[in-house]
């Protein structure tokens, strides 16, 4: 008889799966919070600087009060208020703990071991997590010069094994776009079967009219997948809501592989009442817009080089100098997001944080 002091003790621990070794670990932003107490703004994860819309943190509240219930499955009020104000079937969207989350389930639902994802790189730091975490081969291809989506590359990229691709539009951490007579002829030569997702979290802050609102894509597009969050414009990032809009297929794998009860109540009626808050929402980015115009003209002014914007953050393409030029805002007391030998994006936050933001660049500019 095997007493419990004979039980083998198993000498590595639970067998972990071989997909998860040598995974890139997300890195979040750094806190706000400066060394000694010294004022620091939170520059490095694009969240919006305003507090929620009016009337937003009210639904919110009232929302707490019914925390010991769990919430409504399938979203169905701000199903409804999506489906209302984009135009589509309630049966084309489906929800989730952000569109990070919503990311993962379309990879779930269409790639594991022996698969290809393809995306643009550098592109949103969760792709290539997500991609391995399924089993799937991420399949990165580099941005232009001008960093930029090369749409050409990536559908040269594409083999019989490629299930989604990743059109990151404007691109995090970049700021570029594709515009609409490029992408339409890149989904168009797409084969049918491979999932084509527009991840567009940061669609409030265009004004390039070029660019195209993918949800008039993916209309006629049985293949087009479009991705929108609560978590920028909206300024929910801390509630974690964001959703998809695609026929009726590719709406259902979602539910089916979401994580049940994941989009909290509290969640779903502050997002009704940000969608509620319109004339409030457009004021906000409006002003964001405004500052990013004005961080680019000064960073210009200074004798930077940068591609244009058409989201709530810059980007920097500084090389070597990425780690001294994030320890230098630090040292002003602004935190920015540096990915080592290649640039910093920082994001537009209030105006007080930009201007510290741009007093770091231009000295660090005159010590070069
Ligand atoms: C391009 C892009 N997609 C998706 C997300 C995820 O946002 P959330 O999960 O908060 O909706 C982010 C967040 O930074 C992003 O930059």
């Amino acid at each position: 008889m095997t007493t419990v002091s004979e039980t083998p003790v198993p000498q590595h621990g639970p067998r972990l799966r071989e997909a998860l070794r040598g995974i890139p670990t997300y890195k979040p932003g750094k806190p706000a919070g400066g060394a000694d107490g010294a004022p620091a703004f939170k520059l490095s994860s694009n969240e919006n600087p305003y507090p929620p819309l009016p009337g937003v943190l009210e639904t919110a509240l009232a929302a707490a009060g019914t925390l010991n219930r769990y919430p409504d499955m399938g979203c169905a009020g701000l199903v409804a208020e999506l489906a209302q104000r984009y135009g589509v079937p309630e049966s084309h969207l489906a929800t989730g703990t952000g569109s990070v989350g919503v990311a993962q389930s379309l990879v779930h639902a269409t790639a594991g071991p022996g698969d290809e994802v393809v995306y643009g790189w550098r592109s949103f730091e969760a792709y290539p997590i997500i991609v391995q975490i399924s089993g799937a081969t991420a399949v990165p291809v580099p941005l232009t010069e001008g960093d930029v989506h090369d749409l050409d590359a990536m559908l040269a990229a594409v083999t019989e094994r490629t299930r989604l691709i990743f059109v990151c539009n404007p691109n995090n951490p970049t700021g570029t776009v594709v515009r609409r007579a490029e992408l339409e002829r890149f989904l168009d030569a797409v084969p049918s079967d491979v999932l084509v997702v527009l991840d567009e979290a940061y669609t409030e802050f265009v004004r390039d009219p070029e660019v195209p609102d993918g949800v008039e894509l993916y209309r006629d597009r049985p293949n087009v997948c479009v991705l929108r969050t609560f978590s920028k414009a909206y300024g929910l990032a801390g509630l974690r809501v964001g959703f998809a809009i695609a026929h009726e297929p590719v709406a259902n794998a979602l539910r089916q592989t979401a994580v049940p009860f994941g989009v909290s109540q509290l969640a779903q009626d502050a997002a009704v009442a940000s969608l509620r808050s319109e004339p409030a929402l457009l004021e906000r980015v409006a002003a964001l817009v405004a500052e990013r115009d004005r961080v680019e003209a000064a960073l210009a002014a200074q004798g930077w080089t940068l591609p244009a914007s058409q989201a709530n953050f810059v980007w920097l393409r500084l090389g070597e100098r990425t780690t001294d030029f994030a320890a230098a805002c630090a040292a002003a007391g602004v935190i920015v997001r540096p990915f080592a030998g290649e640039g910093v994006r920082v994001t537009i936050g209030e105006v007080e944080a930009n201007d510290l933001f741009l007093g770091a660049a231009e000295l660090f500019r005159k010590g070069l």
